[in-house]
């Protein structure tokens, strides 16, 4: 079967520590520098202690990034959403956009995600990843 030429990747995690304003700043420039490097694009959104992302690329730059960001030590708990071809990016210009939730909403994403028994790897996977892209294209829209 041939590469697709675009996919994206959506997953969840649980930050190590409540993250301070100046973590999150370098944690956005250090990401937006690789990004602009690989063509990915994507959005970030963090909130009481929970993060969520999209990434969108080519399928190497993703998965190769995705394995950096599992080993990151500020967050665990990974659960992976989706991993799918598409045929446009949804935040493309955005090396990674960032949206600073309420510490509720935040934890009320995480309630939703982790009543699904998942983990890192797709092969856990027991989800639906629909609810977590539209939640991540909303706030590409409210930031436009
Ligand atoms: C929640 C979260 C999201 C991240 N998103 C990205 C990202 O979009 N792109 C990126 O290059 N690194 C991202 N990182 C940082 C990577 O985990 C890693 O620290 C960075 O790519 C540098 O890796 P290196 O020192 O091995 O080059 C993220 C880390 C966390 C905790």
């Amino acid at each position: 079967m041939t590469e697709p030429a675009l996919i994206h990747l959506i997953y969840c995690s649980t930050a190590t520590h409540e993250m301070s304003q100046a973590e999150l700043l370098d944690l956005l420039q250090q990401s937006r520098k690789l990004n602009e490097q690989l063509k990915l694009t994507g959005m970030l959104l963090y909130g009481g202690g929970v993060f969520m992302q999209v990434l969108e690329g080519i399928p190497a730059a993703v998965d190769m990034v995705y394995q950096k960001i599992c080993r990151d030590p500020r967050h665990h708990s990974l659960i992976l959403l989706e991993r799918e071809p598409v045929s446009e990016r949804s935040f493309a210009g955005w090396s990674m956009g960032f949206h600073h939730l309420e510490a509720e909403a935040g934890q009320q994403f995480a309630g939703a995600f982790a009543l699904n028994d998942a983990g890192p790897d797709l092969e856990d996977k027991a989800c639906r990843p629909g609810p977590a892209l539209d939640i991540l294209r909303q706030f590409a829209r409210t930031q436009r």
